[in-house]
Formats: structure tokens, sequence, C-alpha cells
């Protein structure tokens, strides 16, 4: 949600700035803009639209100066050029970039107007860049005024700052938004997000909630916002450039969905013990104990990952004979919940960055609880909070409609499962089969892949339907939301998932000849009463796609359209039964001529509540 990038060193910031802002453009991507510091004269230009918009307009290519860049998801202030950042004070001397919110902004801004100050934009944040104006009276120096100006401030914020009178330097500070500093040669780097400074060095440092960091070419300094010295790791980022690449895809969300027998592959990798019936976990080797004595689990995150987290707890309870809920992570905080020392909530999130879950996380963590991420991106804030946790190992997913992510949350999960189910009686034998079903998953999710072009033709003949409905049962009524999530997000098509069986309980005064119903009827426990399902959608004349194992003749005699997924075990089944609906949702939206990769209004990671 939102892009920041930053720039000191000898080089012309510019073409690095514009760089970083391409690679970050998934974050957000209703403006963008940049600035750069000289001695004396700041330089701003901003651009609704899309970072290519901006590039069409900027005329700074050589100036070597500090920078700083940024893509933007509006909350406060519809898109505009004015509203874009970076913003400035009166005198257009600082200027300021900033994810997050400033939820205090309007009494700051009320008392700021009345001591003078001029607001140009409708934004929360222009009003944190007057008040580093208004500090600088007290302080003199940039450091100390954003200092200053951040202990006034309510909410959440990764900022840049920088000056035209301390033009060798950018100051950063983070609460609850991420930022990342890159370190270099006689250059430092300062970003949102990992992918947007690779092509320049791989050594980071993590900015933590509440510290200030004053990055020079030479040098970064890193306090607490009491203006204490923190000591920092320098860390590795091992992203490979090929992975926040198109690779000649036309699409990422295309060559994500495509990547995902090897994402498969990588979920797993060192992770299944085959012949023990069991599973490794190292990052859940310190809370053995807590997993094998806790009472309840709760599984805290939001859309996609909270469609797996649904998945989980239906495993988890079969398998695991564990108590399990899961919970929207954005209530979670707010409904006061009963959470108690001896209960493990695990925080699923492929960007580990989501605000309300991490939100969940800090509650959970408050009243006892143990924390265990379920993350992708390594290093992320949740992963780190965490007192343990699993990876994905999916790498850097870029398109905003999570695809491979959720893959690989519910292979970890069946993983979890098995670990936690070998503690509480299941067999070594069950626990075998079950590795074997695992170890089958990705080529069978490749033998789905080759079927694109079937699901191409489907959805040529149903792309200009208004409403879609998705149906499925047990394991698969999260597959029933996720694939109607994504085909909402990118194909802008009403859709909507549901239990088959509760269908008769009202959407089915929706179905009509115009209704494209989407059944998932896979060859598991509840496959006849999805039939009888199947029965009632087409004798209100709706048209069925249904997902099958095999050719039954009865569904081929009711449904106008059959895809065929392989055959698995129950609980593995949304791993195999997703793929399609994925290829479905991403068909339409091509054939639509929707903007895939960047759906209107959304963000891939989003870090505002
Ligand atoms: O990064 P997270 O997994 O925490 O993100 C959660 C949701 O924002 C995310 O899954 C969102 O629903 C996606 N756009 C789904 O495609």
């Amino acid at each position: 949600m939102c892009g920041i990038v930053g720039y000191v060193g000898n080089k012309p910031a510019v073409p690095i700035l514009l760089e970083g802002l391409k690679r970050l453009e998934y974050r957000g991507y209703d403006s963008a803009g940049i600035a750069l510091a000289e001695i004396g004269r700041l330089i701003v230009q901003k651009k609704i639209g899309k970072v290519s918009q901006l590039e069409k307009e900027l005329n700074s290519f050589n100036v070597v100066a500090a920078g700083i860049g940024h893509t933007r998801w509006a909350t406060h202030g519809a898109p505009s050029d004015i509203n874009a950042h970076p913003h400035t004070d009166c005198k257009n001397e600082i200027a300021l970039i900033h994810n997050g919110i400033i939820e205090n902004y309007n009494a700051i801004r009320t008392k700021l107007e009345k001591d003078g100050h001029v607001f140009k934009s409708a934004t929360d944040t222009e009003a944190l860049v007057h008040l580093i104006e208004e500090m600088k009276k007290y302080s003199g120096d940039l450091e100390t005024a954003v200092r200053l100006a951040l202990r006034q401030v309510e909410g959440t914020y990764g900022i840049a700052v920088i000056s035209s009178k301390e033009p060798d330097k950018i100051i950063a500070a983070r609460k609850g938004s991420p930022l990342i500093i890159g370190i270099g040669e006689n250059e430092n780097f300062l970003a949102s997000d990992a992918a947007a400074i690779v092509d320049y060095t791989r050594k980071v440092v993590y900015l933590e909630d509440g510290e200030i960091a004053v990055i020079c070419k030479n040098s970064v300094d890193t306090k607490t916002i009491d203006n204490k010295t923190t000591e920092k790791q320098v860390e590795q980022v091992t992203i490979d450039l090929a992975q926040i690449e198109k690779g000649g895809f036309s699409h990422f969300m295309l060559k994500e969905i495509m990547e995902q027998p090897e994402t498969l592959r990588n979920a797993m990798r060192g992770r299944v013990l085959l012949e023990e019936g069991n599973a490794k976990l190292s990052g859940l080797d310190g809370v053995k104990s807590v997993l094998e004595n806790a009472q309840r689990i709760i599984l805290a995150a939001c859309g996609t990952s909270w469609h797996a987290g649904l998945v989980g707890e239906y495993m988890l309870e079969q398998y695991g004979k564990v108590s399990v809920e899961t919970e929207y992570a954005s209530e979670f905080r707010y409904r006061d919940p009963i959470v108690k020392p001896g209960d493990v909530v695990f925080l699923i999130s492929q960007s580990g960055e989501t605000a309300d879950t991490l939100a969940a996380l800090h509650e959970a963590k408050q009243k006892g609880a143990a924390v265990l991420g379920i993350c992708n991106v390594v290093g992320s804030t949740i992963a780190r909070e965490s007192d343990g946790g699993v990876y994905i190992h999916a790498g850097p997913e870029i398109g905003v409609a999570s695809t491979k992510a959720f893959t690989s949350q519910l292979v970890v999960l069946s993983l979890v499962t098995l670990l936690i189910a070998r503690q509480r009686g299941m067999s070594e034998k069950e626990g075998r089969n079950i590795c074997a079903k695992l170890l089958e998953l990705p080529q069978k999710v490749q033998a789905i892949l080759h079927r694109a072009t079937e699901i191409e033709k489907i959805a040529e003949e149903l792309k200009d339907s208004s409403n879609f409905l998705y149906l499925g049962r047990g394991y698969n009524f999260p597959v029933a939301l996720e694939g109607a999530l994504k085909l909402k997000e990118i194909s802008y098509i009403h859709a909507e998932g549901y239990p088959a069986a509760e269908m008769k309980h009202g959407p089915i005064a929706l179905i009509d000849e115009n209704m494209p119903v989407v059944v998932i009827a896979p060859k598991d426990r509840t496959y006849e009463k999805i039939i009888s399902n199947i029965q009632e959608v087409k004798a209100r004349h709706g048209k069925v796609i249904a997902i099958v194992n095999e050719v039954d003749p009865r569904i081929a005699a009711l449904a106008d359209y059959l895809i065929q997924v392989p055959e698995t075990a129950d609980f593995l089944s949304p791993v195999l039964t997703i793929i399609p609906l994925q290829l479905l949702a991403y068909y339409i939206a091509v054939k639509r001529g929707c903007n895939i990769d960047q759906p209107r209004n959304l963000a891939k990671s989003v870090t505002v509540e």
C-alpha cells in the first residue's frame, strides 16, 4: 500500500527512483511523484496516474542529489496531482512522502492553519510536513524537527523527508509501515519493499517501529524517537531479480499461477519426512510443547489468507483434533476476543505487513497467547514479531490478486496439521500416507495447468456475465469464496461464494439462465449432495461450470462445462480445485480488457487499517 523509495549518493537520483517506483507500483498506483534536494533548491514533480505518466513529465534526469519517490494508494484525498506525494512545507524547503495514516491530521492542520500555514492538498500527510516545518523553528536541524513532529502524531507511518537546507541526507522513520535501508558503496537507499532496491544492493537494515534513521551517502544512523542510538544488523536479501520480472508472461498473475508446481515444491522442500510420516518445521521447534498442549488454535488473517485459514481450520480440527477458530484479523481486536495463555494464534499473511493482521498479532500477544506467523515475505514485520512460524517460500508475489501464495499457505497449513496430528496420536502409517499425497501435488497442479486453453475457451463464453455464483462444500467451501474473490478483484464481475447447501436458503432466488454457477464437485464425502445442488441450479436454468475429478455421466449430463482436476486426499483438494478458478478469473479479466496486475482500487499489501 503506497511505495517509498529513496537514494543518496553520487549518481543522478531520478533514474534510480524511477526504477524503484516501477518495481513498487504493485503496492499502489493512483499517482506518483519524486522530490530532489539540492543546496537551496527543492525539485518536486508529481502526477496522477501510473509511474509512466510521471516519467513523461520528468526533466531532472541528470541532477545528482538526495531524492525520494512515492507511488500512492489513496486514503485521505482523491487521486490527483495535488494530493500525490511528495508534499512540501510553506517555504518549499522540506519534502515528505508517507505510507500510513496520520489519524489526528485534522487537529494538527487546524492548529497550523491558525498559525499561518497554507495547505495545498486534502491529504493527512501534508499536516506532517507543515508540522516538521513548525518544529524546525525550535530545533534548527531536520532530524530533531522530524522527531519532535512525530511525537505529536497519532496513527501509522513510514516516512522519508528531505530538505534543501540539508541536502545530503534523507530522514526516515517508521511506525506500523515497513521501511528498509539498502547499504551501498558511497551510496545508500531507502525503500518500503526490498524489490525497489535489489538491483543495487542486497545488504539491508530493517527499520523497526519507533525508529528514525539519518541516511547519508556514507553513513546510516538509527535512533529511537526518544533519541537513543540503536544498533542495527546488516542482513542479506535473497530475492532473485528474475522473480520480480514477468519473464515472458503477459502478466505477473499468469506467471504466478504457472509457477505453482515449483512454489509448492519450495513450500515442502526439506519439510516432508516421508519415512517418518511427519513434518519438519524448524521455525516451530521452539514452540513444540506449546503446540502439543494448546487447547485452542486461532487462525487470523485477511482476504485470500483468511480463506487459506478456513481450510486450515477444517484440517486441524479433522486431523489435529484440536478446537480451531478462523478470525478476520480486522474484526479480531475490536470484539474483545477471549484469548488466554496457552492458546496458539497463527497469523497468516503473504506480505507479512497487513495492518489488521499485525494488530491481531499484538492483541493476541498482549493476552498471553503464543503468536506464530505463516508468511511469505522473509523479514516482514509479522514474521519478525512472531514467537515462531513457517515461511511459505512462494517467492515474491507481485500480482495484486494472490494466487501462488494461497496454494503455498494451504500446503504449509497441511504440514502444520501433520505435525500437530502426529503429536496427538495420528499413526505413522497415516502420516506417511499424507506425506505421499503432499508430494504428489506439484505434478497434479501441472496437469491442471496443461488445461489452460480449455479454461480460456470457457472464459470466452462467460466473459459478459454480470454475476457469478461459486458453490462448494466442506474443504471446498473456502475455495468457492476464493474463486469468487479472484473474479471480483480482477474482472469487476460481481461474484459470491457460498456453501453449496446454503444456496437454497436465499441465493437460489438469483438463479436464471444468465447466472453462471461454478460448482466445485470433487469425489469426496459430499459428492452425492453436491450433485443434488447442481440439479437444483439446472432446474432453474443456471449455467453450471463443474470442477470434477472424473467425468461422471451424471454430472456430465447436467453441467454446461466440465473442468477435470486429479484426485487427492479430501483436505488437499483445495490446492487443486482453486487452480482452474484462478485461470478462469484470469482469462475472463483479460477478455474484458481489465488491468490484471493492477486492478482498480486495490493494492498489494494493505498496511492501513
Ligand atoms: O498480505 P496478506 O496475505 O496479509 O494480504 C491479505 C489480503 O489483503 C489479500 O489476500 C487480498 O485479499 C488479495 N488481494 C487477494 O487476492
